[in-house]
């Protein structure tokens, strides 16, 4: 593949998405936003943590890998998996014990806007969408604060029954506690030590301890869901943060109440205005149960788009069945890329969704039904686009505004996702997906679907990982929904 032409055609989609981007009327997003406390581990704070403990036993616990964190061994062992494969993961715990121990031993370096809601939320505002508006069922005062301070970033708030759209800090609810994640930021080639056993951390990467306070409820107030169309125009929604959802609740109900009012929400939303196009963004759920539910019951049938990255693939194809196929998309070995593209394949199948969207480090893949409105050469600018917002936001840790966001155009390509690419034309050309002119514009064209696939800049010390993934699929998604409507708007003028 040809790097300058990756690199002229990065800056053409980066102007092109930026016409379109007005013609969107609206974003709805919810539901998770919470505060990121996030701290930078250096060598001596790892062995400061090491030290704590019997090595012996931090050893034993990563052996049962724990999947909630119950005490500081949980935490030491899911720390350390997540370091030696570089593989980002999120682990819920259930009480404030660890938080307090982090506090005390290890404690932050800064606190963030977190949550893919929250985070999607601020980016789609500084990047002058006319209006979005998020919803947080918990937005407590202190977390209001996190939201940028635009005049097109709204909060539904129920007033005397009714409701109306206020600003982030108007709208907040008196009286709530805010939910803190712990981000554990680690960079590549920090030297582990432990028991013996050495390893260097092979990426950037990070690991969250994600906090699910008793009171946490994926929901939508009566009113809101009720006055759902106040809300609009709109033509987008991005929802995430079904993972927060539980088995059991103490109060008796179960995770299929929540799953079935989420599923009322997206239907309300699509009745409200039949072209709107929903996209899902998947995140690490450790909760097998709770993943299967989301995945065929909210999402299949029900959204349009699908955003996730590699483990977020494997861990959904391995909930749907399809064990050997999870199994090679974790293993990343030299057909890395044909399995992530095989698997990505299969959600949309499974999923009956319109496109699938990966994100991996060095390219991104999105899958696409035949039958989309919008052209192959088009797709690719979306991607392209995000794939400078995400350089600019792993340089300056957030994007305040289109002049910020081309920061990212200065960032060069992956030389390693160029090379990794060059191994899969091997398969798609052999497999008759495309020809090689075809390949190097990225084009596949699959018996039941199609596909884009482009190479990606990769800022070599970001400023943090957090919340790349969801720049990602904001920017792509915001960029195909307004390139729909713009067309629509421009198909409706007289001739
Ligand atoms: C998840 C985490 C949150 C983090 C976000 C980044 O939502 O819970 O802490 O900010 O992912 O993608």
């Amino acid at each position: 593949m040809d790097i300058h032409e990756w690199e002229q055609r990065h800056i053409e989609a980066f102007y092109n998405v930026k016409e379109t981007i007005p013609y969107l009327d609206g974003m709805f997003v919810a539901y998770n936003s919470n505060i990121d406390a996030i701290k930078h581990f250096a060598e001596a704070d790892l062995s400061k943590l090491i030290g704590l403990f019997k090595e012996t036993e931090i050893m034993e616990r990563i052996e049962t890998y724990p999947r909630e964190i119950k005490d500081p061994i949980d935490f030491m062992a899911r720390l350390l998996i997540s370091m030696r494969e570089g593989k980002a993961a999120e682990i819920p715990t259930y009480n404030s014990d660890i938080h307090e121990w982090l506090k005390e031993h290890l404690g932050f370096d800064y606190a963030h806007m977190g949550g893919q809601a929250g985070i999607i939320s601020n980016l789609l505002s500084s990047l002058r969408l006319k209006k979005v508006v998020v919803y947080v069922p918990w937005l407590s005062q202190e977390q209001a604060k996190y939201f940028v301070d635009t005049d097109n970033l709204w909060h539904p708030k129920v007033e005397n029954g009714k409701v109306c759209l206020k600003h982030p800090p108007e709208a907040f609810k008196p009286k709530i506690e805010s939910k803190v994640n712990w981000i554990l930021e680690y960079s590549k080639n920090l030297n582990v030590s432990c028991d013996g056993k050495n390893f260097k951390v092979p990426r950037d990467n990070r690991l969250i301890i994600s906090s699910h306070p008793k009171w946490l409820r994926l929901d939508m107030e009566r009113e809101i869901y009720e006055q759902l169309n106040s809300i609009f125009p709109i033509d987008g929604a991005m929802l995430s943060g079904y993972q927060l959802i539980t088995e059991k609740y103490e109060d008796g109900s179960t995770y299929q109440d929540h799953v079935a009012r989420s599923v009322q929400v997206i239907e309300k939303l699509k009745s409200l205005n039949p072209e709107l196009r929903i996209h899902v963004e998947l995140t690490s759920i450790q909760n097998r149960v709770i993943r299967k539910a989301i995945l065929t019951e909210i999402v299949a049938k029900h959204v349009h788009s699908l955003g996730l990255d590699t483990v977020e693939i494997a861990n959904a194809l391995n909930v749907l069945g399809h064990e050997e196929l999870s199994y090679s998309v974790i293993m990343k070995e030299e057909y890395g890329i044909t399995s992530i593209y095989q698997g990505a394949v299969q959600l949309l199948k499974d999923l009956s969704l319109e496109r699938v969207h990966v994100h991996s480090l060095g390219f991104y893949i999105c899958i696409l039904v035949k039958d989309h409105p919008l052209t192959l050469k088009e797709h690719r600018d979306f991607l392209l686009f995000s794939s400078t917002l995400a350089a600019a936001q792993a340089i300056r840790g957030n994007i305040g505004n289109f002049m910020e966001a081309e920061v990212g155009l200065e960032v060069p390509i992956s030389s390693d996702g160029i090379e990794g690419l060059e191994n899969f034309k091997i398969y798609c050309v052999g497999r008759k997906l495309c020809t090689l002119e075809e390949f190097e514009s990225g084009y596949l064209y699959g018996p039941d679907h199609d596909a884009v696939i482009i190479p990606t800049k990769i800022v070599n010390k970001p400023k943090a990982t957090v919340g790349i993934g969801d720049v990602i699929s904001a920017g792509t998604f915001a960029a195909m929904v307004s390139k729909i409507k713009q067309k629509k708007i421009i198909n409706s003028l007289p001739v």
